[in-house]
């Protein structure tokens, strides 16, 4: 089954790419609309429940803020809660996220098991980049904010890297875009190389289903179909919306 949540100021509520921190909107608002978001999550079954540890989540922002070298960025203060949270509340033991550019989507995701968001213990926590300088920015990014080195950032293909993974994918973040000319086209390209090490109740999130929808066309049709994903939820908070699938 596929359904969509959407609060009423999506198309409102915007961001400058080059201001990645600026404040948008009071923090009680944010946190609002993300929790209506995870309760669509958590009534269409995906989440357990829709508690996570505020305090720790404005640590781990406050450590990005300080410690990262953020170019641009797409990724609005809400999406950056959303990821947070639906990791923080799934805490999957294996992570892939896959075109991390600069590094913040992919501590978005893994600063639920380590820095000073922590609030889990994962296996593996891997973020994935083509392009071998943005990998080695995501690295040291990364590094200052994980000095143990919970977090590990691979210069690659994910497709290749999915591909020859041979554990648990429990919850895997897409993001890829503009390397090789196929684009957001790459998002089903990884997803079926790790199709079979997805195991149910495992969570598969693809940023820009609103944005980029025409051109995740048929990802979007293969995690919508019931074959395939027991459940697909269409989180529209911004203008770039997030694909949250449940196998
Ligand atoms: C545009 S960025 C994503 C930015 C992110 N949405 C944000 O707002 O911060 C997409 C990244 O995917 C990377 N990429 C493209 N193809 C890839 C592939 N096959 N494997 C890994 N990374 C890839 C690109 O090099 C780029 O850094």
């Amino acid at each position: 089954m596929s359904t969509t949540y959407r609060s009423e100021d999506w198309q409102r509520y915007r961001m400058d790419y080059n201001d990645p921190h600026r404040v948008l909107e009071p923090l009680e608002r944010e946190i609002d609309v993300v929790a209506a978001a995870l309760a669509a999550l958590r009534d269409a079954g995906v989440l357990p429940h829709t508690d996570y540890d505020q305090a720790r989540m404005l640590a781990h922002r406050l450590a990005v803020q300080e410690l990262f070298e953020i170019p641009w960025t797409a990724i609005t203060p809400r999406m950056q809660r959303l990821l947070y949270a639906i990791n923080a509340i799934a805490r999957p033991a294996h992570l892939i996220a896959a075109g991390v550019f600069c590094g913040f989507t992919l501590v978005s995701n893994a600063g639920a098991a380590a820095g000073p968001g922590i609030c889990y213990a994962a296996d593996d926590l891997v973020g994935v980049e083509i392009r071998p300088e943005e990998a080695a920015r995501a690295e040291r990014n990364v590094r200052r904010l994980d000095p143990s080195g919970r977090i590990r950032v691979l210069a690659a293909d994910a497709v290749e890297v999915v591909k020859a993974w041979t554990r648990p994918i429990d919850l895997l973040y897409l993001d890829v875009d503009g390397f090789g000319g196929k684009g957001k086209a790459l998002y089903l390209d990884i997803l079926e190389a790790g199709y079979g090490r997805i195991p149910p109740g495992a969570l598969v999130l693809a940023h820009n289903s609103v944005n980029a929808a025409e051109k995740l066309k048929s990802y979007l049709e293969f995690v919508r179909d019931p074959a395939h994903f027991r459940t697909s939820v269409n989180v529209v908070l911004d203008g770039e919306g997030l694909e949250v699938s449940q196998r």
